[in-house]
């Protein structure tokens, strides 16, 4: 699977089989959000990796989009600096790369960002000077994912020529 293959096979998968996920491939997933830059290449970016299943459960009820992630076999919360303009820029290249390193591995994944703050900080043990920008589940995929197309918009609704509004 070349890059574009795997970016446009990439799909959000909230149900996970019972397996074990293998701590090379979490290790090479979360090396992939190290390599990724960041504005300034300030890497203000930390990640909580959550893989006790009383964690995760509480990472669930932490939420209010992502009751899915009891199920994940781990979680990582992408942690971002707030004063930064562009942290939430940073925090959605660390997901996404994490994501296709993931998928190329056969692992897949989802993402929320319903998060109740200040439940996720205190059970998390989150400072204050980091915000819970989004927070990944993955596993392997329950279902096959055959089933599933993706609804996107064509190119022609979304693309303009040298100006906007000009096809
Ligand atoms: C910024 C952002 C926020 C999202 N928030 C949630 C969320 O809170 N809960 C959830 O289950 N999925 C969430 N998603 C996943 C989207 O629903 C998903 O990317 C979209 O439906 C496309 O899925 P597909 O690639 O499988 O077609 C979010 C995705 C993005 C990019």
């Amino acid at each position: 699977m070349n890059t574009f293959e795997c970016v446009v096979s990439k799909l959000e998968v909230r149900e996970f089989m019972r397996k074990e996920v293998e701590s090379e491939i979490k290790r090479r997933i979360l090396e992939s959000a190290r390599q990724t830059g960041s504005g300034l290449n300030l890497q203000h970016w930390r990640f909580v990796l959550v893989e006790d299943k009383k964690n995760l459960s509480q990472l669930a009820l932490d939420s209010t989009s992502g009751g899915w992630i009891a199920g994940a076999d781990f979680a990582i919360i992408i942690l971002t600096n707030p004063t930064l303009r562009f942290h939430l820029i940073d925090a959605g290249r660390v997901a996404q790369s994490m994501q296709l390193t993931a998928w190329n591995e056969g692992v897949v994944s989802g993402l929320f960002t319903g998060i109740k703050e200040g439940n996720l900080r205190n059970d998390f043990r989150i400072p204050n000077d980091l915000t819970p920008s989004i927070i990944l589940g993955f596993g392997y995929p329950l279902k096959p994912l055959t089933g599933k197309k993706k609804n996107r918009l064509p190119l022609s609704q979304l693309v303009y020529r040298e100006q906007y509004g000009t096809n």
